[in-house]
C-alpha cells in the first residue's frame, strides 16, 4: 500500500482519514487539492507532509500558476512540523519543481532504512517497545521512521513486541500504527494512552521509540502525550528514543519559540462520529507537546545516533 503516488503529473494521497475500514486515495490536481489534504489530515506526519507540500509546488508549476504564492499558502497549512517548510523551500529554490519534488519522495525511502539500519542495533530479541502516535510508513513515503527501526529489527530476524497508544484525539496509534503493523505480521497490542505510565512502573516496556515533528535547542516536538510517556520512561528507567530524519532538525530555534499547533475544539468533543462531551464545553486541544532533551536517550537519524540539541 502505497502512502504517496506521483502519477500523470498527478498526487494521489492514501486517505488516512478513512483508515483502517477503507483504502481510498485522494486525488490532488492542484496545489489548492494538496492545501485541503495537509490542512484536513488526508495526508499526516512530518515526512509525508514535507513530501505532499513539494508536489504540491510543483502542480503549481504544471498549471502556469505562480509558485511563489502557491508555496506561501502551503506553508500556511500546518505550522508545527518542519519538514514542510524545509521541503518546500527546496522545492521553490530548485531548477525544477517537480525533478526536486521527486528526488525528496526518493530519498525519504532511503532515509528511513538507513534510520531503521542505525535503530535495529539498539533492539534486542524479546523486546517489547512502545510508540505513539503513527511514525510509519503513513507518515513518510515507505517504511517508516520509528516504525522503520521496528521492521528493520523485524528483517534481522528479532522477535519484538509492539504496544501502541491509541492517540487521542485522531487515534493515529489506534487507526494506523496498529494496522501498519499487523499488515507486517509483527505482534501488536494496542492500549489507550493513559496506561503507558502503568506498563512501565509493570517492567512490561523495554523500550520507547517516538518520531519527530520537530528537533530544536533543547527538545523534541512530537504528538501530544510524548511528554507524558517520556516522563514516564525517564522515572522507570526505559530508554527512551526518538527516530528522525535530519530534515526534522531545526537547529537555528529553541524548543520553546516553536508554534504548536491548535487543532479544532470537535476532535476532542467527538471520538470519531460519537459526541463524548457536553455541547459548547470549552476544549484545549494542542496537537503536539515538547520533550526536553534531558528525558531523551538518544536520537536515531540516517547519520547514525545523536544527542539532542
Ligand atoms: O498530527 P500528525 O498525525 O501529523 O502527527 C504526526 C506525529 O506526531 C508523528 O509522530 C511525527 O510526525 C513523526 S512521523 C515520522
Amino acid at each position: 500500500m502505497k502512502t504517496i503516488i506521483w502519477e500523470d503529473n498527478k498526487l494521489l494521497l492514501l486517505d488516512q482519514r478513512k483508515l483502517p475500514d477503507e483504502v481510498t486515495y485522494f486525488e490532488c490536481k492542484n496545489h489548492k487539492d494538496v492545501v485541503y489534504a495537509i490542512k484536513n489530515m488526508v495526508v499526516r506526519g512530518a515526512p509525508a507532509i514535507g513530501v505532499a507540500a513539494a508536489f504540491g509546488v510543483a502542480l503549481a508549476q504544471i498549471n502556469g500558476e505562480d509558485i511563489n504564492k502557491a508555496a506561501k499558502e502551503i506553508k500556511n497549512t500546518r505550522p508545527t512540523a518542519i519538514n514542510l517548510f524545509w521541503a518546500v523551500d527546496r522545492v521553490v529554490n530548485s531548477d525544477s519543481p517537480i525533478d526536486e519534488a521527486l528526488k525528496i519522495y526518493k530519498e525519504d525511502v532511503e532515509t528511513n532504512k538507513k534510520i531503521g539500519k542505525h535503530g535495529s542495533k539498539l533492539i534486542e530479541d524479546g523486546d517489547v517497545i512502545l510508540t505513539h502516535c503513527n511514525a510509519g510508513a503513513l507518515a513518510c513515503v515507505d517504511y517508516g521512521t520509528a516504525l522503520g527501526v521496528i521492521r528493520a529489527a523485524k528483517e534481522e530476524g528479532k522477535n519484538i513486541e509492539v504496544i501502541c497508544t491509541e492517540t487521542r484525539p485522531l487515534g493515529q496509534g489506534a487507526r494506523l500504527s496498529t494496522w501498519e503493523m499487523q499488515q507486517e505480521g509483527i505482534n501488536v497490542k494496542l492500549i489507550v494512552d493513559s496506561a503507558a505510565g502503568y506498563l512501565m512502573q509493570k517492567k512490561y516496556i523495554d523500550k520507547v521509540i517516538i518520531g519527530a515533528d520537530r528537533v530544536a535547542k533543547g527538545g523534541v516536538i512530537n504528538k501530544i502525550g510524548s511528554l507524558m510517556i517520556a516522563l514516564s520512561a525517564n522515572r522507570y528507567n526505559v530508554p527512551f528514543y526518538v527516530a528522525a530524519p535530519t530534515s526534522t532538525f531545526d537547529e537555528e530555534s529553541n524548543v520553546n519559540e516553536i508554534e504548536i499547533e491548535e487543532r479544532n475544539p470537535k476532535e476532542v468533543l467527538y471520538y470519531g462520529k460519537c459526541r463524548i462531551a457536553p455541547k459548547n464545553v470549552d476544549v484545549i486541544n494542542p496537537a503536539f507537546d515538547i520533550v526536553p532533551s534531558d528525558l531523551i536517550t538518544k536520537i536515531i537519524t540516517e547519520k547514525g545516533l545523536v544527542d539532542p540539541l
